[in-house]
């Protein structure tokens, strides 16, 4: 038998050992994602001897700050993200290797002292020209930091440079086409690493082997046993301090095209035809080829928008979207967004998916569901009032695991039956599956596995599904018109609506 998992040629999603030291360049270093995220990511790596001693970090943006203050922020930042996290002497290591270069993005001036800066490293931190170049910077800045990137050279040895890009890809297929053009000008696509964090998510990771390593739901696996698939990524929170940048993004653009699709991905593609990324990515493109909106001239039947409005989560009033700060009182930006997708293949044809993501639901929970079809006829009485057809659910945060449910003789004289779930929790592994996921997609990056990272032509078919829905949305419209639905409960009706009219409920979590 071959086995895809254990092939030594192909190394995608098995990156064990060490990285070799580089400096890791973070533009947009003074944002919260590098003290929340990505440092300590770093300081985790390092911590448990996945990167070496010599790697560097260059923090990189306008504030004009020294060395110093920089080590002092991302300390300051470790200990409020990550209060548990023991700093010690370790920490103090690390932090030696903690610069900052102050840099405008347009400003070629800025690249070339970054680039004396990072060949005076070199020799003192054993370096060896390694470079990764991550663009934490808002996405309108990502065109004219890779040409000036390029501009300046850096991005010039293929096996050296690394180029990360941190989502959202564009915001429609033209504008990621665009951007696709900008990187292949100055870089080769094995040196692009376009982020999505829910890849470097154990349980989104662990789709691939239990689809692929297991040899009994295979089968099961297509339209002849599975009725449709919900995936829901449910938040509690709500805009937070981000309305600058939400407004323009939206659930479509900032959860959906990106996080769900990745799910949708793994869920819906053929086997790979080994581990390597290209493989696995190849098929990611040919089910997003094979897949549309359900019915794209009759937009309310594939693809539902919302917005929140205020109400009350954990007890607390909480405000509506257009009342939160910087949010335009009459924005039209959605909060919530539910898609139905059909897929175009022998494998799916007739299948639904189900997508919904939102805000400020009433439970954090991402999670697949498969539904299973009914028996083709019922012969026990039920405790549940409708047919009880199999579910399995896997859940990638939290409580991250896997459930079976089926029907099961309730004890007594009768043959009445009642739904049981057969579960395991990642939890009995007794170490924790849910990191940030970025410290995975790091390692991968330094180690030169591109599994884990969005191909081109995949990014720009993932935008060309949602298309159609995105092309009446952006269009200037009635605030009156978004449907609402109040902060701490589900979906507003309409999306009730777009799966109950083909008979089925979303699953209520
Ligand atoms: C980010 C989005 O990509 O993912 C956020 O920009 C969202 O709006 C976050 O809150 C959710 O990530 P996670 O890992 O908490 O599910």
């Amino acid at each position: 038998m071959v086995s895809l998992l254990e092939n030594p040629l192909r190394v995608g999603l098995q990156q064990q050992g060490m990285a070799e030291p580089q400096v890791i360049v973070i533009f947009g270093a003074s944002g919260d994602l590098t003290w929340r995220k990505l440092v300590p990511a770093l300081f985790k790596l390092r911590r448990e001897r996945r990167i070496p001693p010599e790697t560097t970090i260059v923090g990189v943006a306008r504030r004009d700050w020294s060395h110093n203050y920089f080590r002092e922020q991302m300390e300051k930042g470790m200990r409020e993200a990550h209060p548990k996290v023991e700093l010690g002497e370790l920490w103090q290591d690390f932090c030696q290797g903690l610069f900052y270069c102050a840099g405008d993005i347009d400003n070629p001036e800025g690249y070339q002292k970054l680039k004396n800066f990072l060949a005076e490293l070199d020799p003192q931190r054993g370096t060896r020209g390694n470079r990764m170049f991550y663009l934490s910077v808002a996405p309108n800045f990502f065109p004219e930091a890779i040409k000036q990137l390029g501009g300046a050279g850096m991005l010039e040895d293929p096996y050296k440079h690394r180029l990360v890009i941190e989502k959202p890809f564009g915001r429609d297929l033209a504008s990621a086409q665009s951007l696709n053009q900008v990187v292949q000008k100055v870089c080769k696509e094995n040196q692009v690493y376009r982020i999505d964090h829910y890849l470097g998510k154990e349980t989104v990771q662990n789709l691939l082997v239990f689809r692929f390593a297991n040899a009994i739901f295979e089968p099961l696996w297509n339209r002849q046993f599975v009725d449709h698939v919900q995936i829901t990524v449910a938040e509690t929170v709500g805009v937070e301090d981000r309305a600058g940048y939400y407004e323009k993004s939206g659930a479509l653009r900032d959860m959906l095209q990106n996080h769900l699709m990745q799910l949708y991905c793994l869920t819906a593609m053929e086997a790979p035809n080994s581990m390597d990324a290209d493989s696995i990515r190849t098929e990611k493109v040919k089910v997003l080829q094979a897949t549309r909106l359900a019915d794209v001239n009759n937009l309310s039947r594939s693809a539902i928008r919302g917005q929140y409005s205020g109400g009350w989560m954990k007890g607390q009033p909480v405000a509506g979207y257009r009342e939160e700060p910087g949010v335009d009182p009459n924005s039209t930006t959605p909060t919530y967004v539910a898609m139905k997708f059909v897929v175009d293949n022998w494998r799916w044809q007739g299948v639904p998916f189900y997508l919904r993501t939102g805000k400020r639901m009433p439970k954090k929970v991402s999670e697949i569901s498969i539904h299973f079809r009914e028996v083709p006829s019922r012969m026990f009485p039920s405790a549940a009032l409708q047919a009880n057809a199999n579910i399995l659910t896997m859940r990638i945060q939290p409580n991250e695991g896997i459930s079976l449910r089926f029907d099961v003789k309730m004890p007594g004289g009768d043959f009445r039956t009642r739904s049981v779930d057969m579960d395991f929790t990642y939890g009995s592994f007794g170490i924790e599956a849910t990191s940030d996921a970025y410290d995975r997609l790091f390692l991968d990056c330094m180690m030169g596995d591109q599994t884990l990272f969005t191909r081109s032509d995949e990014v720009e078919a993932a935008w060309r599904v949602v298309t159609p829905a995105l092309s009446v949305w952006d269009l200037p419209s009635d605030p009156d018109t978004v449907p609402q639905y109040e902060a701490g409960t589900w979906e507003p009706a309409e999306a009730e609506l777009l799966i109950n009219q083909d008979g089925r409920r979303w699953r209520r979590l």
